[in-house]
């Protein structure tokens, strides 16, 4: 289907804007990972664009999301204990409900007496590919959706979150990239060409796709043999690739960056198989997938600026090999666009 939709490099328009200042406020209206589920047996801490947050669940399953700053004398609740449907504060004991209204004070021989303003922020919540999602404000757009996996029967396994010296475009850009696999991921793929094919692209709004074939190489990466790969990313925060193997059936690799602040964020990961898959079994699928990730933190922990540019304030030049890139920064300022619009609005 994307033969017919590749774009010449150089046609495409130039890119204004977004700011930092506006990326920045962009992304508090947008879905992002902040916790696997399978973390949840206790409270979590996490950091969402420099809020502290606490990710729990309660007695009957439900996921939550609040604030981690406890408001009596700033207790952090990742430190706390789930009572029932809410949580209690490390420090005195206080406990809040998952509509953050505070329910108990232990000090407090008359509970009508709780003060009504004590409260904590709490945040909607979506449970999807294995991770809590979170957004601190008004969506701009609905949670993360990709029709292409809809008709699959999925098993899912996330992997460990990996905290990267990165932005989330960074991020993003570099799981994307493919002329940096014949010099950072020489382990895990073996040796892979350098010249960089023409790259079939499609973008349509904040989706950006793009089709490879994988010949298999030497490197663990190639174990289960040739496929096709069908590369999907949604700006802001979304970047996949779906397997397809002729043999075997369909692996995914899916990766959400999700920004502790503008320029350092925490890869919340998973893969995925088709439960009839029948190469590699979803651990070893991880294990591969974890390599090729481990790899890239050093190089994309380096780089300057961690974050994209939206600025110009540094110099960049572009090659053909960047067309995924210059697409999803146009999808990333369309994004930005679209939320601070509606926000005005
Ligand atoms: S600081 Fe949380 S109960 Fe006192
Ligand atoms: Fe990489």
């Amino acid at each position: 289907m994307l033969q017919t939709l590749r774009q010449p490099w150089n046609e495409l328009p130039p890119l204004s804007g977004p700011k930092r200042e506006a990326a920045e406020r962009a992304m508090r209206r947008q879905w992002w990972a902040v916790a696997r589920s399978t973390d949840l047996d206790t409270p979590q801490p996490a950091v969402l664009l420099g809020e502290r947050l606490v990710v729990y669940r309660t007695a009957s399953g439900k996921p939550v999301v609040q604030s981690r700053r406890c408001p009596h004398r700033g207790g952090d609740f990742s430190q706390g204990k789930v009572h029932g449907e809410g949580i209690a504060c490390p420090y005195h004991g206080w406990q809040f409900g998952s509509d953050g209204k505070c329910a108990h004070i232990p000090s407090l021989d008359n509970q009508s007496k709780i003060p009504g303003r004590a409260t904590i922020a709490t945040y909607p919540v979506i449970e999807k590919w294995g991770h809590v999602w979170t957004v601190l404000e008004q969506p701009a757009m609905p949670m993360y959706e990709l029709d292409a996996w809809a008709g699959l029967d999925l098993e899912w396994l996330a992997g460990p979150p990996l905290d990267s010296e990165t932005g989330v475009a960074v991020a993003i850009e570099n799981f994307r990239d493919v002329a940096h696999f014949p010099f950072v991921h020489e382990v895990s793929m073996g040796p892979s060409p350098h010249i960089v094919e023409p790259l079939m692209v499609k973008r349509e709004g904040l989706d950006i796709w793009m089709q490879r074939s994988l010949n298999a190489g030497n490197g663990d990466w190639a174990n289960d043999g040739d496929c096709e790969m069908y590369y999907h990313c949604t700006a802001p925060g979304l970047a996949t690739i779906t397997y397809d193997y002729a043999k075997y059936g369909k692996r995914i690799v899916a990766g959400f960056p999700s920004p502790m602040a503008y320029d350092h964020v925490m890869i919340f990961w998973g893969v995925a198989n088709e439960r009839s898959y029948s190469g590699a079994d979803i651990e070893e699928c991880l294990r591969i997938e974890e390599m090729v990730y481990r790899e890239d933190l050093p190089i994309a922990g380096a780089l300057e600026p961690r974050e994209v540019d939206w600025d110009g304030t540094y110099v960049e030049h572009s090659v053909p090999a960047d067309l995924f890139t210059l697409n999803y920064r146009r999808a990333f300022n369309e994004f930005v666009g679209t939320a601070l619009v509606e926000q005005a609005g």
